[in-house]
């Protein structure tokens, strides 16, 4: 049972890269739940179109599948342009779409750097150019990057990602400050360790997510469900001041000093 009103978002259209799997798939449920319709926006086709197909039949909401990599803008532009012909407007875009592995910095090709730069931080970039005339249009437009935690810290094996992420940071920033008198409200959720997911799988090997599991102040890992909240929140009136922010949900992980006791 969501905490929010459940026609929160009536009326909102939001495009969501990454949406396919994942914490962003959780975004794209919770935010058809609550009313909006979405476009959700993939590399594989086929993982896309089955998203889409069980998010409309569980939610009852209108969803969009469209298969395009960030890395190619005119495959993103189309998919803006696809959102505007379907549901007639765009008021939410949330950059997910994120790619990953680990690897030590001397193992890591120049290439490899470059590809977790595409996509998670050019692709970010060239999902806000291409929205930029559909949210600028809108009357209360919202873009949504979804960061990490990494770059607090020198997270081993993660330099690709954690300057990724930076960046993320650096462009919600940035654009805030440019877009903001647009009317364009920019932010970002900094997700700690999240439960059920790929990434947690992939990242956290073996025993590593038992003793991350351990530092973290709450004791346990966050739900795919409470990052979906706090980007219904953030897309919300409620947060209708809250601009340029890059909010923390991880259990108080990233401020904890390693235990002592
Ligand atoms: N260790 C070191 N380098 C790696 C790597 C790894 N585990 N995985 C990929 N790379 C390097 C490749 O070696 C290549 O560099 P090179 O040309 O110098 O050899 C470069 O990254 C590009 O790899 P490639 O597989 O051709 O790129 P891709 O576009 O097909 O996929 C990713 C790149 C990052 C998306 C891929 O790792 C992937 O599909 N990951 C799974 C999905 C994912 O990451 N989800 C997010 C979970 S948090």
């Amino acid at each position: 049972m969501s905490v929010f009103q459940a026609d929160i978002l009536h009326g909102h259209v939001a495009l969501i890269t990454g949406g396919g799997t994942g914490i962003c798939r959780g975004i794209a449920e919770a935010y058809l739940r609550h009313g909006a319709c979405v476009t959700l926006v993939g590399r594989r086709p086929d993982v896309l179109q089955a998203a889409a197909a069980e998010l409309s039949l569980s939610t009852g909401g209108q969803v969009l599948g469209v298969a395009a990599d960030v890395r190619q803008p005119d495959a993103v532009a189309d998919a803006v342009q696809q959102t505007l012909g379907r549901f007639g407007r765009l008021d939410t875009l949330v950059n997910g779409a994120a790619g990953n592995f680990l690897a030590p910095a001397v193992g890591l090709s120049a290439n490899g750097l470059r590809t977790v730069l595409e996509i998670d931080l050019i692709g970010a970039f060239t999902a806000c150019k291409a929205a930029f005339d559909a949210l600028q249009a809108a009357d209360d437009a919202l873009v949504l990057n979804i960061s990490a935690t990494l770059h607090h810290h020198g997270t081993p094996l993660q330099l690709h990602a954690s300057a990724a992420k930076a960046g993320l940071d650096a462009l919600t920033r940035t654009l805030a400050v440019e877009w903001g008198p647009l009317g364009i409200r920019v932010n970002a959720i900094a997700p700690g360790p999240i439960g059920d997911t790929e990434g947690m799988r992939r990242l956290a090997p073996g025993d590593v997510g038992e003793r991350m599991r351990a530092q973290i102040p709450l004791r346990r890992f966050g739900t795919v469900a409470e990052i979906a909240d706090a980007a219904v929140f953030l897309r919300s009136r409620a947060a209708a001041y809250i601009h340029g922010a890059v909010l923390v949900v991880d259990g108080g992980q990233v401020i904890a000093p390693p235990s002592l006791f």
